[in-house]
């Protein structure tokens, strides 16, 4: 399948996998990329820049296709060292990044001189547009139903795809919420170029997690998320777990006097303790109402190559087949 999307990012299948906190390591981002999708690393997973350019390095060892780095700006007081972050990718070669948590126009010259494309991942159409006028070159349309950080205006993709074809004039791809080739179809229908998934991509082989994480997906349907943080405006969509019902029962007594010092149990440095050694109520972990239509743990060909056939089908023969009126079901 050709899209402006595999054509911008020079691979085969209009699928990407999102940067994931514990789970954008080499091994997730060339497997996706080795199975003909864009496989991102998660830059701030790595502890220092030399860090990260030691993964970029280990990655391109594991494939030859292309590959991206996530760049995420935190709500911080100390941030990281991003132009160190944005150094180390340049040096590293690589030729797509997705940012994300806010606009970002203070590494986008950098990215842009070095001849990087920028792909910006944000909930709103609003966003999507700053992020069109400020130079990227594509945004992932994140919706309400996504893993991780939705926004807080709760636009599901149903609404927010077609919104942001209406607007925009640069590609985009869909997030959140997709899984299977009826996924792609729909997200190419609704005007997206390809699709952006998180969550799905944990649930396989390749994903450098604990295999208790790639269960609790699998086990979980779709009304197992909960949303935290709320009351901080930094929403978070989480699996529920025994932490996130203690972290809610907080949110619930403390009201709007909750800070974040107050929660910091059940979200600080939960991540390698869940994603590495399997403890699954450690803490509040990001996952999408998605794990709903998780079945299995493929491996990401297995997965990727499932999602393109699927969609060929739903495209030629279902959808073919209503246009010429020879399917009635
Ligand atoms: C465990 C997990 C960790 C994530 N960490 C990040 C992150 O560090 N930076 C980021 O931009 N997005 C992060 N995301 C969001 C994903 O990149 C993607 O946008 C989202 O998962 C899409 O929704 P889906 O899970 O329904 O596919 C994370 C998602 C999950 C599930």
């Amino acid at each position: 399948m050709k899209t402006a999307i595999t054509e911008m990012f020079g691979i085969e299948h209009p699928i990407i996998q999102g940067g994931m906190h514990y789970v954008g390591f080499a091994e997730m981002a060339a497997a996706v990329s080795n199975a003909g999708g864009l496989g991102i690393i998660t830059g701030l997973t790595q502890k220092t820049p030399a860090d990260l350019a030691n993964e970029i390095a280990k990655c391109r060892d594991m494939t030859d296709k292309p590959f991206g780095v996530n760049i995420t700006f935190l709500p911080t007081l100390n941030p990281p060292d991003y132009p160190a972050i944005v150094k180390a990718v340049i040096d590293g070669g690589v030729k797509v990044v997705e940012t994300a948590g806010r606009n970002p126009s203070e590494v986008l010259p950098y990215l842009k001189d070095a001849g990087i494309k920028v792909i910006h991942k944000c909930t709103s159409v609003r966003h999507s547009l700053k992020a069109q006028d400020i130079g990227c070159d594509a945004v992932s349309v994140d919706g309400f139903e996504c893993g991780g950080h939705p926004g807080e205006d709760d636009i599901p993709n149903m609404i927010l795809l077609p919104r942001a074809a209406d607007e925009l004039d640069i590609p985009f791809v869909s997030s959140g919420g997709q899984a299977d080739g009826r996924s792609l179809v729909a997200s190419l229908a609704m005007g997206a170029q390809g699709m952006n998934m998180g969550t799905r991509f944990i649930a396989t082989k390749e994903a450098p997690v604990h295999e208790n994480v790639k269960q609790a997906i699998v086990a979980a349907s779709e009304l197992d998320t909960r949303l935290v943080m709320r009351p901080l405006r930094n929403t978070e969509r989480v699996l529920t777990n025994d932490a996130v019902e203690r972290l809610l029962e907080k949110e619930k007594a403390l009201g709007a006097d909750l800070k974040f010092e107050d929660i910091i149990e059940e979200v600080a440095g939960v991540y390698p303790r869940i994603m590495m050694n399997g403890e699954m109520d450690a803490g509040a972990w990001s996952c999408g109402m998605v794990a709903g239509l998780i079945y299995d743990i493929p491996t990401c060909k297995e997965l990727i190559d499932r999602i393109m056939v699927e969609a060929d089908q739903i495209i030629n023969e279902r959808l073919a087949g209503f246009v010429k009126g020879t399917v009635s079901a």
